[in-house]
């Protein structure tokens, strides 16, 4: 059974081919071909969302398939049902699963016992379907015509503040596994985790990546800007203290004019205005985040087709 919890679960041939999908699917929207038809797939969250609900809804929907949202609050597992058994049954009645969750070891979990799909959309540890949407938004203002994962191996990237975080880690084993360097800007304390490091070992990847405190230094002529909130979902405890640990790598006009004067600014969405990036920055002319956005929809409903091609 293939899920798709990490980048590394596609082969980099695999995702070639779904970045390439994705753009037929965003040329094409209404003529979506329905490779989920007469399938139904949940979405079951843990947290919130917006983005990841509404784009994977729609996606599924205009694959052919019936979208169910659950909310894990409101299903047994709430009221302590393993996740084994969730799965198994689960598995009885859907053809596929998206799971938001907290702890990593949910999704991992869940694809160990179910006999559909799994798809990550999101944990504290990582954002694969967020990773590869943010390269697919990258490699079409590169060359819209020609999506091609090595049109990366000589651009720089940088991402600033929360370095320890779920979208650091997703950018880290990204530019491990397809193969760009990485520069990550953040206060000591925040550097890449030990179970990021961990994970490069278990997949045999050579760490493309370095680290710094000098965000002024890691803009330096770069084409990507990245960042991502300081308070992650889950981190609202130590909301005051990240923030002032944080405050010097806030990405302002200041800091983007080191970069390249075509960079690109990303964002996942939601920001925080005023803390991780300034509105000068979100709303300028480098800015694409809302590209990024709907870019969501395109890529996750070509990483389906890829899980159900590859289940055919
Ligand atoms: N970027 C992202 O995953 O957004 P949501 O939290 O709104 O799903
Ligand atoms: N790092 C953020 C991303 C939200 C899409 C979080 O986990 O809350």
């Amino acid at each position: 059974m293939k899920h798709f919890n990490h980048i590394t679960d596609f082969s980099l041939e695999e995702l070639q081919a779904t970045l390439k999908q994705t753009k037929e699917l965003k040329l094409n929207r209404t003529s979506t071909p329905k490779s989920l038809e007469q399938q139904s797939w949940g979405l079951l969250f843990y947290k919130s969302s917006t983005r990841t609900r509404v784009s994977f809804e729609v996606g599924i929907q205009e694959l052919g398939a019936n979208a169910i949202v659950l909310n894990s609050q409101n299903t047994q597992i709430g009221r302590g049902e393993s996740i084994k058994d969730t799965a198994i049954v689960l598995s009885r009645y859907l053809h596929g699963l998206v799971i938001r969750a907290y702890d990593h070891s949910v999704v991992t979990e869940f694809a160990k016992h179910a006999t559909m799909p799994i798809v990550n959309g999101l944990t504290d540890f990582n954002h694969p379907c967020q990773i590869l949407t943010d390269i697919f938004s990258i490699l079409e203002r590169i060359d819209p015509e020609n999506i091609e994962l090595s049109a990366l191996k000589n651009k720089k990237i940088a991402f600033f503040g929360d370095t320890a975080s779920n979208m650091a880690n997703s950018w880290i084993i990204a530019a491990a596994y397809i193969g760009f360097d990485l520069v990550l800007a953040g206060p000591n304390g925040y550097e890449p985790t030990h179970e990021v490091l961990e994970k490069l070992k278990a997949e045999n990847l050579t760490p493309r990546h370095t680290f710094t405190n000098d965000p002024i230094e890691a803009a330096n002529k770069v084409d990507v800007i990245n960042t991502d909130v300081w308070v992650s979902m889950g981190d609202e405890a130590q909301s005051k203290e990240r923030k002032e640990t944080l405050a010097d790598f806030q990405v302002n006009e200041a800091l983007v004019a080191n970069a390249n004067q075509d960079f690109l600014f990303l964002h996942c969405l939601p920001a925080h205005i005023g803390e991780e990036v300034t509105q000068a920055v979100i709303e300028g002319p480098n800015s694409i985040v809302y590209d990024q956005a709907e870019n969501r929809l395109h890529t996750q409903k070509a990483i389906l087709a890829q899980l159900q091609a590859h289940s055919n």
